[in-house]
């Protein structure tokens, strides 16, 4: 009885200070965002947000057929918006897992492959790729794949966070367990979507330009963003690698973006 009531004390101490770690930082959030809006809007475009509620729409039209390549259980489109724009959606990801916790219907055709080593066919009107390319190996063999799938004509939509960010660079730095605890434990919503191992092969926008060259693609649309969210638990760090990026901005432009969008269309 004693044991148990000594537990349950433990628990409850264990919890008040998970709440107090939680409430400080919220805190650091809240002084990141109010710092956040004294600067001019550019630096405050959310790149996944933008990618999804302005740039992809633009590109859908009724009746394509969509290739979600690393879209495993969170892909693109809702269900409701595939059947408003009677989409075909083919679902293509290297974990069959992810795969089968996607929404119910969403997927008329799912692969279970690497995009680095699939041989497509040639019959995609769109490709989406979202927060995909970070996490695979070899970038340039992801794009001779994107290109065996789209027809020509078809368009690639992409949204990648860049390897020239620090946080991106510290994630190379820091082994996959440590960084995925960091990530979750102070960014819990984070758990159900984030924590695959990156890599961030090539991903800059200027070697985007070059693969896109050497796979035949124009370039008909590109969105450059300036910020995330990973140093806003502690204000101080935000504040350091704000002015980080105003300077590496002023020097480099886009290719100091933190995350960047890029429509591709097959020649
Ligand atoms: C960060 S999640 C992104 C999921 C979704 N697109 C989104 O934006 O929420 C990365 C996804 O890419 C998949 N993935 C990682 N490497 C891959 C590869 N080489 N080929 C295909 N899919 C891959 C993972 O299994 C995972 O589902």
């Amino acid at each position: 009885m004693i044991t148990e009531r000594l537990e349950t004390q433990k628990e409850c101490t264990k919890k008040e200070n998970c709440n107090m770690m939680q409430s400080l930082i919220n805190t650091q959030i809240w002084l990141s965002r109010t710092f956040d809006k004294l600067l001019p809007e550019k630096y405050r475009i959310d790149g996944n947000q933008d990618f999804i509620r302005s740039f992809v729409p633009q590109y859908l039209k009724p009746n394509l057929k969509i290739y979600d390549i690393g879209g495993g259980k969170n892909p693109y489109l809702s269900l409701e918006k595939k059947t408003e724009l009677g989409a075909t959606i083919v679902g293509l990801d290297i974990d069959a897992n992810e795969l089968q916790h996607a929404p119910q219907g969403i997927y008329d055709e799912v692969v279970c492959a690497d995009i680095t080593n699939y041989k497509g066919h040639q019959d995609a009107d769109l490709v989406i790729c979202q927060a995909l390319l970070e996490h695979v190996k070899d970038v340039e063999k992801a794009f001779a794949s994107i290109a065996s799938i789209l027809k020509p004509g078809g368009i690639a939509l992409i949204f990648v966070p860049s390897r020239n960010a620090l946080y991106a660079r510290l994630n190379l730095l820091l082994p996959q367990t440590i960084k995925k605890q960091l990530l979750h434990t102070i960014y819990p919503h984070t758990k159900r979507l984030q924590g695959f191992p990156s890599y961030y092969d090539r991903c800059t926008p200027k070697d985007f330009h070059t693969l896109a060259k050497q796979y035949q693609f124009d370039l008909q649309e590109e969105r450059f963003y300036f910020i995330s969210s990973y140093f806003s638990f502690f204000f101080p760090a935000y504040l350091l690698w704000r002015i980080w990026i105003l300077g590496f901005h002023l020097l480099f432009g886009t290719q100091s973006a933190e995350t960047f969008s890029m429509a591709l269309k097959k020649i």
